[in-house]
């Protein structure tokens, strides 16, 4: 009983598109998967009958979506079903029929095949949700499937909390970036059947995660069998390339904490918080564009955010509420060895936006003199007054007369990798030069900076202490710190 056991099922769709890929990826599929659906519409033979036959099967449930559903079978609406009925003959436990064709794919012979009826919107917003799942509950089949596209993650959490409420078996999947956290979490919600990609190459819908990543990072097992107590988030716009859930999620499963970290991609802060009233998220990471947000959302907050005007890190009490604090501050200072090794130092900050912001203040409470230099001098000049550093009119600084140089900028920042905010030639030995970028790890800046002799900080450095301070003020113990640098520097799995 693939649909109707009261138990998440992992999914891995077999996509072919010949039988040499498909023999290939059907025994890679057995150690991965609960479940293995049988993609017909993507096969260069829509016949299952031979993989089926085969000794080692496991519950199969096959599928043959038509181009109007966002697959690619452009056949008959017959010859469609003359597919799947074969396959239910040759033994696939469970059939997939799309919501639209039910009544007339109900004419066939399922024999004892379980029935999943499938809706799939693919324009983000598109469709009523409502209107859909009491469509698809009312056909009568044993098990139900809605995907749509949802903007926001604000939208893909409302999908979430309906599935315990539904009268049928439901898997809800919000498909695409803002819908990933329908993946992640799906199984702690209750959804029945979560799809994953054999690898990270083998995607059939957008979002979709690998099975190994839902495995390892996201502890689908866990998930499971409700040992998962609560989840905590990084919330951005993009949020996609962000590494905070894999190193976050490293530490949480290393140290057996019931809790997972998921990327949430949210447009609207204010609307997103409110919604999160209904879920048992712990804490957050913010950033860009949010990290303002976040400070009015919350009822406390230490100094450095309350000055710098900006939160990154939320932590959810006892009563609802928010607690907003920023360790990138406190990082920025960690990242060049601590107070007392800025203390009365040359510094030149450059740029003027939020992250200039945070390693201001951060310098200035240290006791060292700081310069701020950016393309927009009216910023510069803005910046410095209301934080006490000495306002430079242009980028053009002879950066060699300073102890420490600290890019604030988004020059030099993937993909544009030979930008740079300081032309070479500018720096000394002796000197520390500190990008807060961390994509790429060495950025032109920085590579400039090791021609002239100078010691450099990486971005990297940034961001994992900002994590490291997060993670002692969620969890109360110290941070992987050893173990994250090994991961970071390790090339990224991809999800
Ligand atoms: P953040 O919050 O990440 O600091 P931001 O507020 O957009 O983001 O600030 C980006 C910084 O990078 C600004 O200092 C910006 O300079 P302006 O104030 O003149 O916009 C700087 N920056 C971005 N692109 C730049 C470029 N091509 N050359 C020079 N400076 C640049």
């Amino acid at each position: 009983m693939i649909l109707t056991e009261g138990i998440p099922r992992l999914v891995v769709s077999l996509v072919g598109p010949d039988r040499t890929s498909l023999e290939r990826d059907w025994g890679r599929a057995q150690a991965l998967a609960d479940v293995v659906e049988l993609r017909l519409d993507l096969w260069d033979e829509p016949d299952a009958s031979w993989i089926l036959a085969r000794s080692e099967r496991r519950p199969v449930i096959v599928t043959c979506r038509p181009v109007r559903q966002g697959g690619q079978w452009a056949g008959s609406e017959s010859g469609r079903l003359d597919h799947l009925e074969r396959a239910v003959r040759a033994g696939a436990e469970a059939v997939d029929l799309e919501l639209d064709t039910w009544a007339t794919a109900c004419e066939r012979d399922w024999m004892s095949a379980e029935r999943l009826v499938s809706h799939h919107e693919f324009e983000p917003g598109a469709g009523d949700v409502e209107e859909l799942l009491a469509r698809l509950g009312a056909v009568g089949a044993e098990a139900l499937k809605l995907a749509i596209t949802p903007s926001d993650a604000e939208n893909a959490l409302a999908l979430l909390e309906r599935v315990s409420r539904l009268a049928t078996p439901a898997t809800l999947i919000g498909m695409g970036e803002a819908g990933q956290v329908t993946r992640a979490l799906g199984a702690r919600y209750g959804n029945r059947l979560i799809y994953a990609a054999l690898d990270a190459d083998s995607r059939v819908a957008p979002g979709q995660l690998a099975a190994d990543r839902l495995r390892i990072d996201y502890r689908f097992a866990e998930q499971s069998s409700d040992q998962i107590e609560g989840w905590y988030a990084v919330v951005g716009n993009p949020v996609a390339q962000s590494r905070s859930p894999e190193i976050h999620n490293l530490a949480l499963s290393e140290e057996s904490l019931p809790f997972v970290y998921v990327p949430l991609r949210v447009i609207d802060f204010s609307r997103f918080i409110e919604r999160l009233a209904a879920h048992p998220c712990r804490g957050l990471s913010v950033t860009l564009p949010h990290k303002r947000a976040a400070l009015e959302a919350s009822t406390a907050a230490d100094s450095a955010a309350r000055e710098i005007g900006a939160a990154n890190t939320l932590t959810r009490r006892l009563d609802g509420s928010w607690e907003a604090i920023n360790t990138d501050a406190p990082a920025v200072l960690a990242s060049l060895g601590g107070p007392e090794q800025v203390s009365g130092r040359e510094v030149l900050v450059l740029g003027a936006g939020g992250a200039s912001r945070a390693a201001v203040w951060a310098l200035r409470q240290a006791g060292a003199q700081v310069s701020v230099a950016n393309r927009t001098a009216s910023r510069a000049a803005a910046l410095g007054e209301e934080l006490g550093a000495r306002a430079l009119p242009s980028l053009d600084v002879e950066a060699s007369d300073y102890d420490i140089v600290v890019n604030a900028t988004s020059v030099g920042l993937a993909p544009d990798t030979e930008a740079t905010p300081l032309p070479a030639g500018r720096f000394r030995p002796g000197q520390v030069v500190f990008d807060t970028i961390y994509t790429p790890r060495h950025t032109r800046l920085l590579r400039d900076a090791a021609a002239g002799g100078a010691q450099l900080v990486l971005g990297e450095e940034m961001f994992l202490h900002q994590a490291r301070l997060q993670w002692e003020r969620w969890m109360g113990r110290p941070a992987p710190l050893r173990t994250w640098r090994a991961r970071l520097s390790a090339p990224r799995e991809l999800s």
